[in-house]
């Protein structure tokens, strides 16, 4: 304790002359394993700027591939009647979860193939679950002996074949990780001991955090399963400071917020608050939301039906309503136990990629602008980049008119549909402003467009009223 607090007076004046670096902009400075002391750190760049990227849940849960990636829970922990109806009907009673490991083939899994798919969604950084809650881990960890991808199964590193083929195209790579284990005996003990030891953080969580970040570099940290514990059980605000001072990853590295129980939402590089989280307004802290195409899961499930996935649509107007509010988008598939990424997931990452091909001005390096939706038309969002304003139109104008309440043209706006070659013509009045779309079957793509309008007058409120 003592120690500590010198080093806190002795150090932070030192400290306190930041250092601009070339690269992301990190500034160059120490932290103490303190939140308020973490929560000091700016957040590199290049993640604020990416806005989208891919989540990958892949384990031995996608084997059994039905009801969720919770499975083993559903069945051995809560006893779920139909899950465990399911393995009565399929399988025989000595069957254990860990026997799905060995049908973990991914005898088609093609790491150069999924980065390709990846980087022609438009996505800028991939997250794979190193680690689910089940424990088995993707990568051949030196604490995780015989339950690991390595040592049975797919005998094959996937996460250090994915990191490698997932950086060579030039995107980030980042690691899901969870701490807790649902059925892991040293957690169990620690449990029962109101966690006042740490055995398992000290032979499980941290030894694998660390072997993550000194072996694959991941530029994105995921954190989960930290809820049942605080985070001083969980050794974060060490691992973290350690991370932030002296990883190899300390540039570029960016974390989430579930470190321990009450810490979601309060501290972290970017917030996850809960999944699926879109709060619909402006946030000050960087955020994301992490959601996932199958509406029911976020691992492969087989009896997905067609009505389970969300339409390229949805997930078109979940980035628009995520960026304009301040957030990142992370758009979850769950991979096949054989390796493929199925059609479906794919048709999807691809036509997201065609879409932001044509509109990603609007989305990416954007910040977000004075108004989120417009306050009159709902399903158009706003962004901001470079003195411009862009209106994310999620619907085709009827008759081809759009009003929009929140921007004020000068006399220099140019409106522009992006993709579309003629600039379109408008008028304002104290109302607002009336844009005239060219007819649909001009209209540059599918699913939602893009209006950007340059040179608008900057104070609005007060302009519209002396109008
Ligand atoms: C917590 O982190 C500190 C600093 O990295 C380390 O010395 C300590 O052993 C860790 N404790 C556990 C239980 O892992
Ligand atoms: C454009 O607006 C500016 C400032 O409001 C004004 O001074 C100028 O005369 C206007 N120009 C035209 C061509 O209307």
């Amino acid at each position: 304790m003592h120690k500590i607090v010198i080093l806190l007076i002795i150090c932070k004046p030192i400290f306190s002359v930041k250092e601009r670096r070339e690269g992301d902009g990190i500034l160059n400075q120490r932290f103490i394993p303190d939140w308020s002391d973490l929560d000091r750190r700016e957040i590199p760049d290049w993640y604020d700027k990416a806005k989208f990227g891919i989540f990958i849940h892949w384990g031995v849960f996608s084997v059994p591939s039905v009801f969720s990636e919770w499975f083993w829970q559903e069945w051995q922990g809560e006893k779920r009647p139909d899950v465990v109806q399911f393995m009565k009907e399929n399988y025989s009673p000595r069957f254990t979860y860990a026997d799905f490991a060995p049908q973990f083939t991914a005898e088609f899994f093609d790491p150069d193939e999924w980065a390709r798919i990846f980087k022609a969604s438009g996505a800028k950084y991939v997250v794979l679950t190193s680690k689910h809650h089940e424990g088995f881990t993707l990568w051949p960890s030196k604490s995780s002996f015989g339950w690991n991808a390595l040592d049975t199964g797919p005998r094959r590193n996937l996460l250090g074949d994915l990191a490698v083929a997932v950086k060579k195209m030039e995107l980030r790579f980042g690691v899901y990780h969870s701490m807790y284990e649902w059925f892991n005996p040293l957690y169990i003990q620690d449990r029962n001991n109101d966690f006042k030891t740490q055995r398992f953080v000290a032979e499980k969580t941290m030894p694998e955090l660390l072997e993550l970040v000194n072996d694959y570099k991941p530029e994105v940290i995921w954190s989960d399963g930290d809820w049942e514990a605080d985070y001083t059980y969980w050794n974060s605000t060490n691992f973290l400071s350690w991370l932030y001072n002296d990883s190899p990853v300390k540039e570029t590295v960016v974390v989430n917020d579930r470190w321990g129980r009450g810490i979601p939402c309060k501290h972290g590089d970017f917030y996850t608050c809960s999944d699926r989280y879109n709060p619909g307004k402006l946030l000050e802290h960087k955020w994301e939301n992490c959601m996932t195409i199958d509406k029911d899961s976020w691992g492969y499930r087989r009896t997905a039906s067609l009505k389970d996935y969300l339409t390229t649509h949805e997930l078109i107007k979940e980035l628009a309503e995520t960026v304009s509010c301040g957030g990142n988008l992370l758009m979850n598939i769950g991979p096949t136990a054989d390796g493929r990424i199925i059609p479906i997931f794919e048709e999807r990452l691809i036509e997201m990629g065609e879409w932001l091909q044509v509109n990603g001005e609007a989305i990416y390096e954007s910040h977000p602008w004075k108004s989120q939706e417009d306050s009159s038309t709902s399903g158009v969002w706003y962004t901001q980049r470079d003195g411009n304003v862009y209106g994310i139109v999620l619907f085709w104008p009827k008759q081809e008119l759009l009003y929009l309440h929140d921007p004020l043209p000068s006399n220099k706006t140019v409106i522009t549909l992006l993709g579309y070659p003629d600039s379109l013509s408008w008028k304002s009045n104290d109302k607002g402003l009336q844009i005239v779309f060219p007819s649909m079957s001009e209209a540059p793509g599918k699913f939602a467009w893009v209006i950007k309008m340059t040179s608008l007058t900057k104070n609005k409120m007060k302009a519209r009223r002396k109008v």
